[in-house]
């Protein structure tokens, strides 16, 4: 159970004191009827009008994005547009956390979650949970890059777990190739085809443990996990559902 005021302020609706001059001037209607009582006391998931205008309630959500490139992977920056900045501002308000990061420049499944233990949990070096992606890469790929992802590029500062490196196209000036690897460090495919001699042009995540980008998301577009995604996403991070 939460009181109104509070329920209003986790949404996003307003400041504490905002939503108390609301909520006491009938603008906001709970279960069906006028409420003025900041008090009030409601369950999770109640119905709420707030000016006539039904609020969605539920306070865990996840989401699927197709990251743009130019946007920030972050909460919030000072001088930058984050990919907060596509989601309305409820999901800031109630925690919404990019679960990992994608670079600037990198485009594609970016997962949003509410739920900081699940979050972390996806994020654990122990939990190995599979990300693959599309890169665009300046050069030829033969079997010397895939043995080469296979046995675990060695970087300056760490030797990267095996990787699965698949060619799906290699020409003298550019080839494409799908990876699968199982960390998540910072820069990390970028930094392994550069420890191969290769440059990214162009990378795209397809996929992120048991989910995959829907096609039908265009690019900056986003929309809420079903709920056969979030419990897989859930069994991923060996956890009991929450959603
Ligand atoms: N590896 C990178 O180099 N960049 C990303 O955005 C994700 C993985």
């Amino acid at each position: 159970m939460m009181r109104l005021d509070r329920y209003l302020v986790t949404l996003g609706v307003g400041t504490r004191t905002e939503v108390q001059k609301l909520i006491r001037a009938g603008g906001v209607e709970a279960e069906g009827t006028v409420c003025r009582d900041p008090g009030q006391q409601l369950r999770e998931g109640a119905s709420l009008r707030v000016r006539g205008e039904a609020l969605d309630t539920r306070l865990m959500r996840h989401v699927m994005l197709n990251k743009p490139a130019g946007l920030l992977t972050a909460a919030r920056d000072r001088k930058q547009p984050t990919v907060m900045g596509l989601l309305p501002p409820a999901y800031a308000a109630l925690g919404c956390m990019p679960v990992g990061r994608l670079d600037k420049d990198t485009t594609g499944l970016l997962l949003l979650s509410c739920d900081g233990e699940l979050n972390h949990r996806l994020l654990s070096p122990a939990r190995h949970v599979d990300k693959t992606y599309c890169a665009v890469v300046d050069g030829p790929l033969t079997g010397a890059e895939v043995a080469a992802f296979a046995t675990g590029v060695a970087l300056s500062d760490f030797t990267a777990l095996p990787a699965r490196l698949e060619i799906l196209s290699s020409s003298a000036v550019e080839s494409v190739a799908r990876v699968t690897v199982r960390e998540g460090k910072f820069h990390q495919i970028k930094r392994m085809f550069e420890a191969v001699g290769r440059q990214v042009t162009a990378l795209h995540r397809e996929a992120f443990g048991p989910l995959t980008l829907d096609a039908a998301l265009a690019p900056g577009q986003w929309r809420e996990l079903t709920a056969e995604e979030a419990r897989a996403l859930y069994e991923a991070a060996q956890m009991e559902v929450h959603q």
